[in-house]
């Protein structure tokens, strides 16, 4: 089989474990399809004659251990969780590209002198728990146990539960830094339309946007709907839409990089016949720079508390997610460009406007990530595709970075 056809194959066989009826794929943390998919690659891994282990977290690894004497880590994958109804490549596709690269290059060349280390990151999503980056975390040991421990997901599921559930445990846990790594490499979709725009087959990242999560809970008055007359309401949809209005006109206003995304609401009671007395809903704030993601955020808090006072309703505004804009290793966005240079590969240098799990692993080891294109720029959809020539690049600039890097 050439390279192509075992992507389509691996690709194709990791894409039925949460594979959604109306299409797409919904692999959530702890989850049973979660559970399988990771069992799934640690037979392949086994099946390259890689040493597995998960650590407590759930993190799989596959070591392929180096020659030299106490070899330093290569490491390299991403993260095999999705979110509700995502697509087949977020996540997965680079711990599959990572995966055929070693393949590969062990099939050709043998044992590697530095230790080769294939990891399927737990949970990078944080699209069941609100929390993100739980697999990276726990791998640079700054997992906070304490904030997950009683958090619910969207079923009032206890995280302790579903870790339990799928046969790991808070006592499992280690929260120590992963020893002895020289460098970790990411290879993701790009989720935008930066590099089909530009009609590049791969973008070498040089650093991801910081981004801010909160949880917002505005207090009405539940009430008759037919009753109650308008000047009466504590409407908590109408606070909540008013907000989202007026927050994004302010979004546009600030214009480029920055972004906001108001993508989950939850009206109480949610019922045809009763004006909404509570709307919780969630914002994803993110830019390139750390100060004028501040800046946004704080005018969002006041416009929040300015409709909801107006209104003479309450609002509760929790962040659960603060993670600063982060460099990539310069040395390892050199050393990929001088070898995307070398083969050829038709390329540039660019920033991430999603999270990953590199953004993590910077702050801890040397980190560089490069993407393939993504049809459309569309991702977290069903409709999420690249181009399966673009994927075989992807495993051909993966060998040579690991190569360079391990051999
Ligand atoms: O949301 C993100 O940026 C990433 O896909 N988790
Ligand atoms: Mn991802
Ligand atoms: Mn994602």
């Amino acid at each position: 089989m050439n390279t192509k056809e075992k992507l389509e194959k691996k690709i194709g066989e990791l894409s039925k474990i949460g594979a959604d009826p109306s299409g797409g794929v919904t692999r959530l943390l702890y989850s049973k399809e979660w559970i399988m998919a990771q069992n799934h690659l640690k037979g392949w891994m086994e099946d390259i004659g890689m040493v597995t282990s998960f650590d407590g977290a759930g993190n799989l690894f596959g070591t392929m251990k180096g020659s030299d004497k106490n070899p330093k880590i290569i490491l390299t994958g991403s993260h095999i969780d999705t979110v509700t109804n995502g697509g087949n490549l977020d996540g997965q596709l680079g711990i599959i590209v990572s995966y055929l690269a070693i393949k590969e290059l062990i099939e050709e060349y043998g044992q590697p002198k530095k230790t080769l280390e294939l990891v399927s990151f737990a949970e990078e999503e944080g699209s069941r728990f609100p929390e993100a980056f739980w697999g990276s975390k726990n791998v640079v040991g700054i997992a906070d146990k304490q904030k997950v421990t009683q958090t619910t997901d969207i079923d009032g599921v206890i995280f302790e539960d579903a870790m339990l559930a799928s046969g790991f445990s808070f006592d499992s846990l280690t929260v120590k830094k992963k020893e002895n790594v020289e460098a970790f490499i990411e290879m993701h979709i790009e989720q935008g339309s930066i590099l089909e725009q530009e009609k590049k087959q791969l973008g070498i990242v040089q650093a991801i946007v910081g981004q801010k999560r909160f949880d917002v809970k505005i207090d009405g008055q539940a009430n008759h709907a037919g009753t109650t007359p308008m000047s009466y309401r504590k409407d908590a949809a109408y606070a909540y839409a008013k907000i989202v209005s007026q927050a994004i006109d302010l979004a546009y206003k600030e214009g480029d990089p920055l972004v906001l995304t108001f993508g989950q609401v939850t009206l109480t009671p949610n019922t045809v016949n009763v004006v909404p007395g509570c709307a919780e809903f969630t914002m994803d704030v993110r830019h390139t720079n750390q100060e004028a993601l501040n800046k946004f955020c704080c005018k969002l808090e006041q416009l929040i508390q300015a409709i909801t006072k107006e209104l003479e309703m309450h609002a509760e505004i929790e962040l659960w997610m603060d993670e600063p804009p982060v460099q990539m290793a310069p040395k390892l966005v050199q050393t990929l460009d001088k070898l995307f240079e070398e083969k050829k590969f038709n390329y540039k240098l660019m920033h991430s406007g999603a999270g990953h799990d590199s953004q993590i692993m910077a702050q801890h080891y040397p980190t560089v990530m490069f993407f393939v294109p993504s049809i459309d720029g569309i991702s977290h959809n069903p409709k999420e595709a690249t181009k399966i020539e673009d994927i075989v690049v992807g495993v051909e600039a993966m060998k040579a970075i690991l190569y360079k890097l391990a051999y």
